[in-house]
């Protein structure tokens, strides 16, 4: 069969699109190479909970139109992130708020907080941070870069802090209310009964393909549709002839434990750097879940190759650089649409995906009306 539009990807990205296309009277198939729909935000029932497969995600927006979006297609429930950091044992609040430091310093009043943490960057006296580990030290000093920031990032970027560009750390977001709300959104929560409830609503009626990789046979592909929405990695579509774009990649480890109850909360960084994991995620906390038992996620950065889940682009010069040129090619492409986070080769939360999806449907439908 034929149709308007052929979709290559299951993700965020491109079920929006496709939900909106089949909205305007056009047929669309998605393909995807996984074997099930939903790209990263796939959830996999194990024990009656929804284990993130992919990370923990959880939908922050401050945007009401998206909000409304999204939950016109599942209600999603009141699930406020506040993450807990433990460092050799001790446990801290995120983000850095009264709480945490409180509990570093026992300090209880905004002015104590304030002038403790401006002592210890006065004492620094960096002028020029010419890595990120003195740029973190002259934005935060001492205490919270040793014990909440550095053993961290170092897991992220498998690289110590002094070898790493100052520019990763812009700023860091401080509060001096008692406050352990990670995000400052207006609007946020979790899918009542999980993202595939959410996937499953934007493709109800569309055409879907799985175990489908779109280059085994991409001319025949090509060839189904007036229309192609890529959401795959822009430099494999061009056969990486300006070279390969590099990502951070992730090992996840799920545990399933006869416990009600493992740690509490749903998300625990682990900030030092002798504890190879960077976080671990009980998930069943996510939609304050009863079950008897619990599954728990430890999370390990790693270093990506072509056998590894590309997970986090690294956005440097040199990457950048090659992306544009496969940015120039895509942009004479009349065909195809590139979107989501591997073909803009761009990291994107969800909230980003949903309104960038909305907003390509829109132009490309004026540009073909
Ligand atoms: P996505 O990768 O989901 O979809 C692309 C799809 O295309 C995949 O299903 C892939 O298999 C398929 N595909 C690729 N090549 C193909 C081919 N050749 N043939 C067929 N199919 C192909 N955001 C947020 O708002 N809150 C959060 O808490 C988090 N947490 C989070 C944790 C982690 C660990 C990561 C990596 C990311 C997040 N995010 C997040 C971001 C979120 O995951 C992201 O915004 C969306 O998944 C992006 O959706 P896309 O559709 O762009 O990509």
């Amino acid at each position: 069969m034929q149709y308007d539009y052929l979709i290559v990807g299951s993700g965020l990205f491109g079920c929006v699109f496709a939900h909106e296309a089949k909205k305007r009277g056009k047929s669309c198939l998605i393909v995807e190479k996984r074997d099930h729909i939903g790209g990263n935000l796939y959830c996999e029932n194990v024990e009656g909970i929804n284990v993130h497969k992919y990370g923990a995600h959880i939908f922050h927006t401050s945007d009401k139109e998206i909000w409304d979006y999204v939950n016109s297609f599942v209600e999603f429930n009141r699930y406020t992130n506040s993450p807990l950091a433990n460092y050799k044992g001790e446990l801290y609040n995120l983000p850095f708020n009264m709480n945490t430091f409180y509990q570093l310093w026992k300090v209880k009043t905004p002015k104590e907080a304030k002038e403790k943490i401006k002592s210890q960057i006065d004492q620094l006296n960096i002028e020029n941070p010419a890595n990120l580990e003195e740029q973190a030290l002259s934005l935060i000093g001492t205490d919270i870069y040793e014990k909440l920031i550095k053993g961290y990032t170092e897991k992220q970027w498998g690289r110590p802090a002094t070898n790493l560009p100052a520019f990763i750390i812009k700023r860091l977001p401080v509060r001096f209310t008692f406050d352990n709300n990670y995000f400052n959104d207006k609007y946020q929560g979790i899918p009542i009964g999980g993202y595939n409830k959410l996937i499953e609503g934007l493709v109800k009626d569309i055409d879907v393909e799985l175990d489908v990789d779109f280059f085994e046979k991409k001319e025949q592909w090509e060839a189904r549709a007036q229309h192609v929405i890529f959401t795959g990695k822009i430099d494999q579509y061009y056969d990486y002839q300006f070279g390969r774009l590099e990502y951070r990649s992730l090992d996840f480890e799920h545990t399933t434990i006869d416990q009600e109850n493992y740690q509490g909360n749903a998300v625990v960084n682990y900030t030092e750097r002798e504890v190879p994991y960077t976080r671990i995620i009980e998930h069943k906390h996510f939609e304050f879940g009863t079950q008897s038992k619990t599954v728990i996620t430890k999370e390990y950065p790693a270093d990506w190759d072509s056998t590894k889940e590309p997970y986090y682009p690294i956005n440097n010069d040199a990457n950048n650089e090659i992306y544009k040129k496969y940015k120039a090619l895509a942009d004479k492409e009349d065909k195809i649409i590139f979107g989501g986070r591997l073909a803009e080769y761009k990291y994107y939360d969800m909230h980003q995906i949903v309104g960038s999806a909305l907003k390509k449907v829109k132009d490309h439908f004026k540009e073909i009306s």
